[in-house]
């Protein structure tokens, strides 16, 4: 595959990106589980097992019969040179040890987890005290210890790598949905995926008999590549179950009280974390009827920051709760934390540099993240033509996998279909690094030129 080549990429690419732009969808996190929607500029689609983009062209400038036609393509007789960190071999979460090679295994079409995702697992950032989202994470125990007298019990280190059974079945998520496809999803193998989301121990802990919990955790999903959004972030998710006798001379319904004390529960919530205007939106997730989201106003826009319902009778029916009604929430805790700590991108929360971490400290939530010094970004465009197989998180796939943490945004800025109905995309890459300037040459050299 050819990564394009130049940062000065092109007169024509850069006018094209300023008269025709095509805005990437900037998908709310909890959008992920919802239906397929048709209005998605790039539509998901279920694929089989590792679907990787097939790179036709790729070009430095643009001329020729299509806008995309290569003049300058990357012919590399050097070997390829790829930004790696080198990856530990093995994870150990809550006592289960976790070996690279049952996780990452490149031979086998059923898994789509890459090295460089693996990484991630096992660094639990959202238990370091001193880490803004450990910092967070605190501070919403306490909202909850203060206000049900310590009830609810945490786990912050149950293992990321679960049943398929866990992840989608058991909450009810059809089996035709989206977010089941390799597409969206990290496989270890057909039957064993990596969570991408905290429902997934929802349904084991209720049969614990556990009715009141939290649930903390790195979570992954295969996803585009900008300011927000990042194939591993942190969720916590909350459950608590009532029994009738609850509910039962309130005067109301299970479902509307349960509804009702849950919005008082994430109201107060919210105020405890930030003094902001908020307002609820009904939406639809597969494990709660009614479902909600919980919107709050910064920077004088409406932001999304949990999602929540009452959970579906079959879940708690399946799970020894029968005569019972619950309510769940799941919430990002990357997105709070920014608006929080004032943190404009999601990069650097795995950053290990001092100038970053040195800037938090246990217990304090008011902080506001001061800026360091930026190092420019290195630009380079790609373009091909696209067919079924390539999808945008394919692509991000494997941008990812060359240059691991230093790409910075993967944006559509041009789409051409020619008179055959072929259809081509350009995309423009942004490399950044967090610790050095990135010189053009060293970024040529990363690209990599790989049959996939
Ligand atoms: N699991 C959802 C997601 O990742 C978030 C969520 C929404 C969790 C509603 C819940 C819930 O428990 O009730 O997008």
């Amino acid at each position: 595959m050819y990564i394009a080549t130049s940062r000065t990429t092109c007169a024509r690419a850069l006018l094209l990106s300023i008269r025709n732009t095509i805005p990437m969808a900037a998908s709310p996190l909890f959008s992920h589980l919802k239906p397929p929607s048709s209005s998605s500029p790039l539509p998901h689609r279920i694929h089989g097992p590792k679907p990787f983009p097939q790179v036709l062209s790729s070009s430095s400038s643009y001329s020729g019969r299509s806008p995309f036609s290569s003049l300058a393509s990357v012919s590399s007789s050097k070997p390829h040179k790829r930004i790696k960190p080198p990856v530990a071999a093995l994870h150990e979460i809550g006592g289960v040890k976790i070996a690279k090679d049952d996780v990452v295994r490149e031979s086998d079409p059923t898994n789509n987890v890459p090295d460089n995702i693996f990484s991630k697992i096992g660094l639990q950032l959202h238990r370091r005290d001193n880490h803004p989202l450990g910092i967070l994470k605190n501070a919403i125990y306490d909202y909850f210890d203060a206000s049900y007298s310590s009830k609810f019990v945490k786990f912050d280190d149950l293992c990321p790598i679960v049943s398929v059974q866990q992840n989608f079945d058991e909450v009810l998520v059809p089996t035709d949905h989206i977010s089941r496809s390799y597409n969206d999803t990290y496989y270890v193998n057909t039957d064993t995926v990596l969570r991408c989301h905290t429902s997934a121990h929802q349904a084991e802990l209720l049969r614990e008999g556990h009715s009141y919990f939290l649930v903390t955790g790195d979570v992954y999903r295969r996803d585009s590549i900008d300011s927000t959004h990042c194939p591993v972030f942190h969720q916590m998710e909350g459950v608590r179950v009532f029994a009738p006798d609850e509910w039962k001379g309130s005067g109301t319904d299970a479902a509307s009280y349960a509804a009702m004390d849950l919005k008082k529960c994430l109201e107060g919530l919210a105020r405890h974390l930030f003094a902001v205007e908020m307002r609820w939106v009904d939406t639809y997730f597969p494990f709660t009827n009614p479902s909600f989201e919980l919107e709050i106003y910064f920077q004088e826009k409406w932001m999304e920051v949990l999602g929540c319902g009452v959970t579906e009778q079959e879940i708690l029916d399946r799970n020894g709760r029968k005569d019972c009604v619950a309510w769940a929430f799941g919430l990002g805790l990357e997105r709070l934390a920014m608006v929080l700590f004032d943190i404009p991108d999601i990069r650097p929360f795995w950053s290990t540099d001092q100038r970053f971490t040195s800037q938090f400290s246990e217990g304090k939530l008011g902080v506001k993240f001061k800026q360091f010094s930026k190092f420019p970004p290195c630009y380079k465009d790609i373009s091909f033509w696209i067919s079924d197989s390539i999808t945008e998180n394919n692509l991000c796939e494997v941008v990812r996998g060359i240059a691991g943490d230093l790409v910075e945004e993967v944006k559509l800025i041009d789409n051409f279909t020619n008179k055959k109905g072929m259809t081509s995309h350009c995309y423009r890459i942004a490399f950044r690094s967090m610790e050095r300037s990135l010189t053009d040459e060293e970024i040529n050299e990363m690209q990599v030129v790989e049959d996939l």
